[in-house]
């Protein structure tokens, strides 16, 4: 630590706070969801080492992003991924990670103990043969046994991820708020977003608006609760159990309230998940070594970058 950062919060020329950092440690990945975005990024050249991404998070951290989340790819892929966790807890006040569970199992329990708090599981249906076909893998017993495990570990929310498609698993949103509510777990729903590289000919086909969703839930809560990250709502259910909605798509509200910046695998600053041209490279910074004032430049740059994707 000892760095200082020039105090207070970053702002980008919206107003917008940036508090948080959304870190992808890799591209890799065990699974092969069909639909998947890739956080955003084409191509990336070569990974972060651990000792880089525990640099740039002290910048940031001193910079006032005080929240991390690990993505991919697939973190636990990494083999030093237990190191990278426990390398940047102490620089900040939480970190979280996206994982697809299927080897939370091995990994919980260290996590926990290296500092990590929360974790986000994607977990799209709990039919092994929808599972298999948007997966491309026959790992549902395995990713169970990871949400059992993060839940176990003391991990805190744990969270699940279920992208919700037209036809293939939006049946299946009673079941999974069931098993969500047996766990302990909240459910979070995420409406599917077409991705940059091609949205691919089965969008239009398998996306399912959300609205329909949130009415369902808004009339069998006894509370909602509007959280402030891109003011997304939480519906308490009366009969117990808490489930999220994630409606990024042609919302100005999201856009509005969002407060990370996000860091690609290659390490490039990436101020909106949804475009690629206004990248800040700061490898070299990193691989030279004592990028200290250059990275916090780096830093101001990309936030000054940042404009809302979807606006009024
Ligand atoms: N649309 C919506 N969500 C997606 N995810 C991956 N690709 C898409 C997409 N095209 C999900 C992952 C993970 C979360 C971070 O985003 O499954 O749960
Ligand atoms: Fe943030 Fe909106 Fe960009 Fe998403 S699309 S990263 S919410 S600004």
């Amino acid at each position: 630590m000892g760095r200082e950062g020039g105090g207070g919060l970053l702002r980008d020329p919206f107003g917008r706070p940036v508090n948080s950092l959304r870190i992808s440690v890799t591209q890799r990945c065990n699974f092969e969801c069909f639909f998947c975005h890739r956080e955003g990024e084409l191509n990336p050249h070569g990974e972060l080492s651990a000792e880089e991404i525990v640099e740039l998070v002290e910048v940031a951290s001193a910079l006032g992003m005080r929240k991390v989340k690990l993505t991919g790819g697939e973190p636990l892929i990494r083999r030093d991924i237990v190191e990278i966790v426990s390398g940047i807890a102490p620089h900040v006040d939480e970190v979280s990670m996206t994982t697809n569970g299927s080897l939370l199992g091995k990994f919980a329990q260290d996590l926990h103990e290296a500092g990590l708090r929360r974790a986000n599981i994607s977990l799209h249906s709990l039919d092994p043969e929808t599972f298999r076909r948007i997966t491309g893998r026959d790992m549902l017993n395995e990713v169970v046994e990871g949400v059992e495990a993060a839940i176990e570990s003391g991990l805190e929310p744990v969270k699940l991820n279920m992208v919700v498609l037209r036809g293939l698993n939006d049946g299946e949103i009673p079941r999974m708020i069931e098993f969500s509510k047996e766990h302990g777990a909240i459910l979070q729903l995420i409406e599917f977003q077409p991705v940059q590289a091609g949205t691919g000919p089965y969008w239009e086909s398998l996306h399912h608006d959300l609205r329909d969703i949130e009415e369902m839930l808004k009339a069998r809560s006894q509370r909602v609760r509007v959280r402030e990250l891109q003011r997304r709502r939480q519906y308490y259910l009366k009969g117990g159990g808490v489930v999220e909605i994630v409606r990024p798509m042609h919302n100005t509200e999201f856009c509005r309230y969002c407060t990370r910046l996000r860091v690609t695998s290659d390490g490039r600053l990436k101020p909106c998940l949804m475009r690629n041209d206004n990248l800040v490279d700061v490898a070299p910074l990193l691989r030279r070594g004592g990028g200290g004032d250059a990275l916090v430049e780096a830093f101001k740059e990309a936030v000054s970058r940042r404009e809302p994707y979807w606006r009024d």
